[in-house]
């Protein structure tokens, strides 16, 4: 493959890695070998032309294509796109002779993935945005990875009638699971894709099981939303300056109703719970999401621009996306941290009537997960048909083409 030559490029790059395998360490983990070796060797300023070296190797999502405010389009960050990577080889015990198919073009994790698959392999790219897929073509040629095969198509429909694909690797925020994913993944197959369930992205590495697909690990994460026929909105509620609830596809919330709640008193409540630092607490909000409703309560997801954080309109766990509920006149989320020593308490804020019974029911929630032994998700998809008996237990979701259902299982005591 080319070497871009510069220094600069290469150590650059390098500082990029070594940045991520301690971030990883933070989290007590490590990259697995093989994608560390990849991100050391595709030069990502080669899919990022136009824009200075150093912004080519910063972690973040570059070259946005926007439409109005949105982006529908960017070469993904390289962290996000190194952890897919990693679920995926996980589940498939290596990438090596697999053929590929990623949805959403760029051309930096085609390469990454052309890296990973060696000469036995093949990787296949395809993006519903010509402009894209010829960006990608011309970079990938640039960098001499000249045998991705480049398809413009909108990816809800099979790319290449009849083939079938080791991996699956979607790049694109989805909403829902096109039969046109699962025909086309081999019998051993792994599906990775973000996929939206009550407001909250993951991305879930998906197995298949029978006739359904399990969940063999799942990360948070976040993209730009699917286009074309698997296109579907999401919708914000504003009800401070900075602040909004987020959506998901069916539900309603009236503007008026919730439009001055935030400056009625907050009630704090605290769960009294002690855990250590690398908790990972995006399983909770999942957790939370799938807790049987009251009636009228619905499960929103908050979010808040730094200026009302700092502000203290908000005090959100984190501000890109946390927990909340809207019931009886009253709001409530899952709010920051209370740290003592090297541990820290989970807690809810409220506003509204019945403020100070609602706080108390999410930490309830809270503590309950805790006491289950703080379970991961995992996700069961299953065919539309499948009968509502024959449905393992857990959350059930209905998308378009698939019934989903999110499972906890508490930890035995005494097992890791
Ligand atoms: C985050 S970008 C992909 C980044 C890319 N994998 C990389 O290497 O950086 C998401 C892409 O998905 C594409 N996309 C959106 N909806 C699609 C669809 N229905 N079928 C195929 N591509 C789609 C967008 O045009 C966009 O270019």
């Amino acid at each position: 493959m080319t070497s871009v030559g510069t220094m600069g490029s290469e150590s650059l790059r390098n500082a990029m890695v070594d940045r991520f395998v301690a971030d990883q360490a933070a989290e007590g983990s490590s990259p697995r070998p093989e994608v560390e070796r990849a991100l050391r060797t595709v030069p990502r300023e080669l899919f990022t032309p136009g824009l200075p070296l150093e912004q080519a190797y910063e972690n973040e999502a570059v070259l946005k294509k926007m439409r109005g405010d949105e982006a529908i389009s960017s070469v993904s960050a390289p962290f996000l796109i190194a952890r897919m990577l990693g679920q995926a080889a996980d589940a498939l015990n290596g990438l090596d002779g697999r053929h590929v198919l990623e949805i959403g073009s760029g051309g930096y994790n085609a390469s990454l993935l052309r890296e990973l698959v060696g000469a036995s392999g093949s990787v296949t790219t395809v993006d519903i945005d010509r402009e894209v897929t010829d960006r990608a073509v011309s970079c990938l040629a640039a960098a001499g990875y000249d045998d991705v095969t480049v398809v413009c198509a909108d990816a809800e429909h099979p790319i290449v009638p009849a083939r079938t694909f080791d991996l699956i690797i979607v790049t694109v925020g989805s909403w829902d699971i096109p039969p046109a994913w699962i025909d086309q993944l081999t019998d051993d197959g792994v599906l990775v894709l973000p996929l939206r369930t009550f407001g909250m992205s993951r991305s879930w590495a998906l197995r298949r099981r029978e006739d359904r697909l399990v969940s063999v690990s799942q990360r948070l994460c976040g993209f730009v939303s699917m286009q074309g026929a698997g296109a579907r909105e999401v919708r914000y509620v504003d009800i401070a300056d900075g602040v909004h609830l987020r959506l998901d596809e069916g539900q309603h919330v009236d503007p008026a109703a919730v439009a001055d709640l935030l400056t009625t008193p907050r009630e704090q409540v605290w769960a009294g719970v002690s855990l250590p630092p690398r908790t990972d607490l995006s399983d909770l909000d999942l957790w939370l999401a799938t807790r049987p409703r009251r009636d009228a309560e619905q499960f929103v997801v908050l979010s808040a621009q730094e200026d009302a954080v700092e502000a203290g309109i908000v005090t959100p766990s984190w501000r890109f996306a946390v927990p909340a509920t809207l019931e009886a006149g009253t709001l409530t989320y899952r709010s920051a941290l209370r740290w003592t020593d090297r541990h820290f308490d989970l807690g809810a804020c409220a506003h509204g009537i019945v403020a100070a019974a609602a706080a108390g029911r999410m930490v309830e929630h809270m503590r309950a997960w805790v006491e289950a032994g703080s379970p991961p998700p995992v996700l069961h998809v299953l065919p539309t048909r499948t009968p509502d008996g024959d449905l393992p237990d857990g959350a059930v979701l209905d998308k378009r083409h698939c019934r989903l259902v999110l499972a906890f299982t508490p930890h035995e005591k005494g097992t890791p």
